[in-house]
C-alpha cells in the first residue's frame, strides 16, 4: 500500500519527535511491504515566520492531497502577544476544521513500569486504561459570535458555545463504536445542571445509546469528572465530551500515564473519496519550548500517533499493533527520556526512537499486543 503522509513538524519539540515517528513509520513500512510517500509542510509559528500565516494555503492543499497528516506541535512564547486569529494555534484549529476531523481520540493508560512517574499513588493509577473522545470541530472553539468589543469598563469579550444535534450525534457514535472494542462503557461528560448546551448534549447522547444496547452509558458533570479522574480513574473506559471540556480533561488524564509525553492522539472524520478516513495525528504534549532542540523530548507520543494513523486511516491493524508492542517493549526495558527518569540515566529522543525501530517485529514473529490501543480489526466507525 502507498501511504501518502503530510508531516507538519511545527514548533518547539515538534520537529524532533516527528522525525523519530517518521523513522518508525518507514521501518514498519519496510517490514510489512508498504511504501511511504512523505512530504513536509509548514504550520504554526514556523509557518508565520517563513510564510506569514499559521496555516499557509500550500499546507492546507497538501493536507487535502495527503491521506493522513502527522503533526508535531504548535505554539511558542514569542507569539503570545498576538491576537487569537494570528497565533500559531489558529493554524491547527483551521486544519482540524478543514479536514473535518470531528472526533479526537486521546487514550491514557498506566504502563505497569511507569506507576512511580505519576504524582498519584500507585494504587490509584494502577490498571487505568481510558479513552477520551473529545468533540473537536465545534463548541466554544469555533462558535460565533466571538470577539472583543468596546473599551473601558464596558469592554466585553464573547465566545459562543453552540452544538447542533448532528454534531453531537456523530461524535457520540464514534464513542459508542469504540467502546464496543473495549469494556463497553461510555461516560458522557457535561454541565447539564447549568448549561442548555449540555442539556441537548445529554439528551442526544442518551438517544444514540439506544442503538448500542450492549454498551453501558452513564453521565457525569464535568467538575465531578475532573475529580473522579484522579480519585478513581479505573472507573472510566470511554469518556465522551465536548471540545473545551475534552481539552482540559485530557491534560488531566495524562497525569495517569506518568508523562504527557507518552500520549498519542488521533483526530478523525468521515471517509474521503479515496475510501480512507480523514485523519490528523499528533502527540498530546505541546511544543515544550523550554526543552526544544536538546534531543531530550519524549518521542513516544508522536510514535504512538503514527500507530493510530496506521489503524484509523490506513486500517493496517497488524502494523499499528507492531508499533504499540514495540513501544511497550521499550517502556518495559526502561529506555526512557528525562520526563520519566532522572536526567543522568535518561535516554535521548533519538535513542528512544532507535530503540522502538529496533524493537519492531517482522510480521511473522508478531505476537498480539496484550492491551491494544486500537479496538480490534473492524473498521472504526460503521459505514452508513
Ligand atoms: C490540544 C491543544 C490545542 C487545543 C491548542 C494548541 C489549540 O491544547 O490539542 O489539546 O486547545 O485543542
Ligand atoms: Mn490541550
Amino acid at each position: 500500500m502507498e501511504l501518502r503522509v503530510l508531516v507538519l513538524p511545527g514548533d518547539g519539540i515538534g520537529p524532533e519527535v516527528t522525525a523519530e515517528a517518521m523513522g518508525v513509520l518507514r521501518r514498519v513500512a519496510d517490514l510489512f511491504g508498504h511504501f511511504v510517500h512523505a512530504v513536509d509542510g509548514l504550520i504554526g509559528g514556523a509557518a508565520i515566520e517563513a510564510a506569514g500565516a499559521p496555516l499557509p494555503p500550500e499546507s492546507l492543499q497538501a493536507a487535502r492531497d495527503a491521506d493522513a497528516v502527522l503533526l508535531g506541535a504548535v505554539g511558542a512564547p514569542r507569539f503570545d502577544g498576538l491576537p487569537p486569529d494570528q497565533r500559531p494555534e489558529r493554524g491547527l484549529l483551521a486544519l482540524r476544521q478543514a479536514l473535518g476531523t470531528f472526533a479526537n481520540l486521546r487514550p491514557s493508560r498506566a504502563w505497569p513500569t511507569l506507576l512511580d512517574a505519576s504524582p498519584l499513588k500507585n494504587a490509584v493509577v494502577e490498571g487505568t486504561d481510558l479513552l477520551i473522545v473529545r468533540e473537536l470541530t465545534s463548541g466554544l472553539y469555533y462558535g460565533t459570535p466571538r470577539g472583543i468589543t468596546g473599551s473601558g469598563p464596558g469592554e466585553r469579550a464573547v465566545n459562543t458555545l453552540s452544538y447542533t444535534r448532528e454534531e453531537i450525534e456523530r461524535v457520540a457514535r464514534v464513542a459508542f463504536h469504540l467502546a464496543r472494542g473495549r469494556r463497553r462503557h461510555v461516560t458522557s461528560v457535561d454541565k447539564s445542571n447549568v448549561l442548555e448546551n449540555s442539556q441537548l448534549w445529554r439528551r442526544v447522547v442518551t438517544e444514540v445509546a439506544s442503538d448500542y444496547p450492549d454498551v453501558t452509558l452513564d453521565h457525569l458533570l464535568v467538575d465531578n469528572c475532573a475529580m473522579q479522574l484522579i480519585v478513581n480513574p479505573r472507573r472510566f473506559d470511554v469518556v465522551l465530551t465536548e471540545n473545551l471540556f475534552g481539552d482540559i480533561l485530557s491534560d488531566e488524564a495524562a497525569v495517569l500515564s506518568g508523562s504527557i509525553g507518552m500520549l498519542a492522539s488521533a483526530s478523525i472524520g468521515e471517509r474521503r473519496s479515496s475510501g480512507l478516513r480523514a485523519g490528523l495525528y499528533e502527540p498530546v504534549h505541546g511544543s515544550a519550548p523550554d526543552i526544544a532542540g536538546r534531543n531530550i523530548a519524549n518521542p513516544l507520543g508522536a510514535i504512538g500517533s503514527v500507530a493510530a494513523m496506521l489503524a484509523y486511516t490506513f486500517e493496517l491493524h497488524a502494523e499499528a499493533r507492531a508499533i504499540e508492542a514495540a513501544i511497550d517493549q521499550v517502556v518495559a526495558s526502561g529506555r526512557l527520556t528525562a520526563d520519566l527518569k532522572p536526567a543522568a540515566r535518561a535516554a535521548t529522543t533519538s535513542e528512544v526512537g532507535q530503540a522502538v525501530r529496533d524493537a519492531i517485529a517482522a510480521p511473522c514473529s508478531m505476537l498480539p499486543a496484550p492491551r491494544p490501543l486500537i479496538p480490534g480489526p473492524r473498521s472504526l466507525i460503521p459505514d452508513p
